[in-house]
């Protein structure tokens, strides 16, 4: 077992640091993918079905295919999909690290018998959601053990990136170099201060706009998954609707912030947040003196773009839930009542 782990002291660990190879692997293969970019780029609108961490990667997926592509795109959980699928929606894609899912097979079954063309992606070869879709992506992130998804987190948010890539001809080549050049650099920053606000905590909240909207829901996913705090994941803009009622010192709120262009509105969140006395973790651009000034705990990334931004706190989300759930002594890589793939609707 520790053999297997290759030194690493949790499978989950291992695949974290796996994920610089993960990522560069997927761009790579997406790159050959023809046949399956061509049916997206015919698509007049498209529906993603997806699960648990799958659905969020596949929220990256549908602001970059609205952003950057100009394609209507929707994501539906597989669970909900049967509760109004649409026949007009021309394309369906179900996304499913293991391709196992059973209320993601059963959504893009029922779409495709109500008509619609359908695509698959996955991790796994053979996997028995690649029956039921017409063409399969498979995003070769490599075997995942732990029960919480990272490396294949990674991977579909590498592979949506670059089929929105090929779709524009190139419109973010430069920024998907730049992420394959900073990943492994996030993976030895020092996140203790956060690990103690965390481990202390009753409940936390996590914020962004964008595409950090998403990267909010997938670090609060881990965290719950793996460490049993509660958490959930908010579009900034939310708060104030409902989740201000909670802030207090026992709850902390994890906000990504960098330099783009909802920087001033998501800063006047934060000051919000800090003036209802709740402990602040921010995730900002390295050098931001403004938000130093208003977070508890900063954690610096280096200068990226917004879509290196997306990947690098992403990482960072994990490892933070790993070291949190480390901390409390949890069973990381078999949480209590979880299973890797869910074969049951
Ligand atoms: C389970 C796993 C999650 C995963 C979800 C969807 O709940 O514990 O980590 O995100 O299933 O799995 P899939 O294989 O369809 O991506």
């Amino acid at each position: 077992d520790v053999a297997r782990k290759g030194g690493f002291q949790h499978y989950m660990l291992k695949e974290i640091f796996e994920q610089p190879d993960a990522f560069a692997n997927t761009l790579s293969v997406v790159k050959r993918c023809n046949e399956f970019i061509d049916q997206i780029r015919n698509a007049h609108s498209v529906t993603v079905v997806a699960c648990g961490t799958s659905a969020n990667a596949s929220m990256v997926f549908s602001y970059l295919m609205e952003r950057v592509c100009h394609i209507p795109t929707r994501v539906v959980l597989g669970s909900e999909f049967k509760y109004f699928p649409t026949p007009g929606t021309d394309l369906v894609i179900g996304v499913s690290q293991s391709g196992e899912t059973a209320d993601t097979i059963a959504a893009l079954k029922l779409a495709k018998n109500l008509g619609a063309q359908t695509l698959a992606v996955t991790n796994v070869l053979g996997s028995s959601i690649t029956r039921v879709a017409s063409s399969v992506l498979y995003t070769r992130a490599g075997p995942e053990i732990s029960v919480a998804a990272t490396k294949s987190f990674i991977s579909q948010v590498a592979a949506f990136m670059q089929i929105t890539n090929l779709l524009s001809d190139h419109q973010i080549e430069f920024e998907l170099a730049e992420i394959r050049r900073y990943l492994p650099d996030v993976l030895s920053l020092d996140l203790s201060k956060a690990v103690e606000l965390c481990t202390a905590a009753d409940t936390l909240l996590y914020i962004g706009r964008g595409m950090f909207y998403p990267v909010a829901m997938e670090g609060a996913l881990k965290m719950k998954e793996i460490s049993y705090i509660h958490a959930e994941g908010y579009a900034a803009g939310e708060l104030k609707h409902g989740p201000f009622a909670l802030l207090s010192p026992e709850t902390p709120v994890i906000g990504m912030c960098f330099p783009d262009a909802v920087y001033p509105v998501m800063m006047s969140n934060l000051k919000e947040i800090k003036a209802r006395s709740a402990p602040l973790i921010a995730l900002g651009r390295k050098d931001d003196k403004d938000l130093d000034e208003v977070a508890d705990v900063c954690i610096s990334l280096p200068a990226v773009s917004e879509y290196g931004a997306v990947v690098l706190s992403s990482v960072i989300l994990q490892q933070l839930a790993y070291h949190t759930a480390v901390a409390l002594g949890r069973d990381v890589d078999m949480p209590r009542n979880l299973a890797k793939s869910v074969t049951v609707e």
